[in-house]
């Protein structure tokens, strides 16, 4: 919970133009390590978003394999949230993304589960300071430094919904967003955290009660002593797991 909790989050975007004349200069031919003859297609590279503040955002665009006809599949953007958390990082190197990192530290594998299979995904770095992208003015940073994880998706997506009123054809053809694991208020996020909890058997019918009751409605930044005290024990009763993935052992190879 809190400053440690990381929130993965992503919406859905359909149809995005093709025609663009630096896309070849951003194609990847192969990474570092990676498997060969992957099949598909990935572009990455930074779009400058403001020129005076010198602000670039670092994108990843992986295309869905070649013999699943790309240009016929919707695209997806992912965002992870924090905020700070890289797209990169998280959500394409240990989540979602094509590629796996083995402990070498130096070879990548295929992702089985990963999205591209499906469509087409576009990880962005953002805002500005987060993984590779960048500001080159320090006062920039400043803008950004807002707890907003649940609700910059469902912002930029109403920002297109409202954008595409009336527009005949437009150029983004929006189709939905989903939100994971998100902040959105401290009393529901609360009480999701603790039912999760509780039906996956992490924490006892008891532990259960007092988080409700210690912590019921409170502030998850700055939580009373009784409700930091409820936590603490449950944190202790989960024991030693990810608590993002809690069907996997903790020490993955
Ligand atoms: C930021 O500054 C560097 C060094 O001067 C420059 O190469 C780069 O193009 C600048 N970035 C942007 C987005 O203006
Ligand atoms: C915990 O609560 C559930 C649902 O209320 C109940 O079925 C179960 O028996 C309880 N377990 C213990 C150990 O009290």
């Amino acid at each position: 919970m809190g400053e440690s909790r990381s929130i993965g989050f992503f919406f859905l975007l359909l149809i995005f133009s093709t025609c663009f004349g630096d896309q070849t200069l951003d194609k990847i031919t192969e990474l570092p390590g990676q498997p060969k003859n992957v099949g598909f297609n990935q572009y990455s590279g930074y779009v400058t978003v403001n020129q005076q503040a010198g602000r670039a955002l670092f994108y990843w665009l992986i295309e869905s394999p070649v013999s699943r006809k790309p240009e016929s599949r919707p695209l997806v953007l992912w965002l992870n949230g924090g905020p700070g958390c890289s797209s990169i990082a998280y959500g394409a190197a240990e989540e979602i993304g094509p590629f796996r990192i083995r402990p070498d530290g130096k070879t990548l594998y295929l992702n089985r589960y990963a999205w591209n299979n499906l469509a087409n995904v576009l990880f962005l770095e953002s805002p500005a300071g987060v993984g590779f992208s960048y500001t080159n003015t320090t006062s920039d940073l400043y803008t950004t430094g807002d707890k907003r994880t649940g609700h910059y998706v469902p912002q930029l997506s109403q920002l297109v919904y409202e954008r595409n009123k009336g527009v005949q054809n437009p150029v983004i053809n929006f189709k939905g967003f989903l939100v994971g694991n998100a902040i959105i208020d401290d009393y529901h996020d609360f009480i999701g955290t603790f039912e999760y909890w509780w039906t996956h058997v992490l924490i006892s019918n008891s532990s259960y009660r007092s988080l409700r009751v210690a912590c019921d409605l409170g502030s998850s930044t700055h939580p009373s002593l009784q409700c930091m005290n409820a936590l603490r024990a449950a944190q202790i009763e989960q024991g030693n797991i990810n608590p993002y993935s809690i069907f996997h052992s903790t020490l993955q190879r």
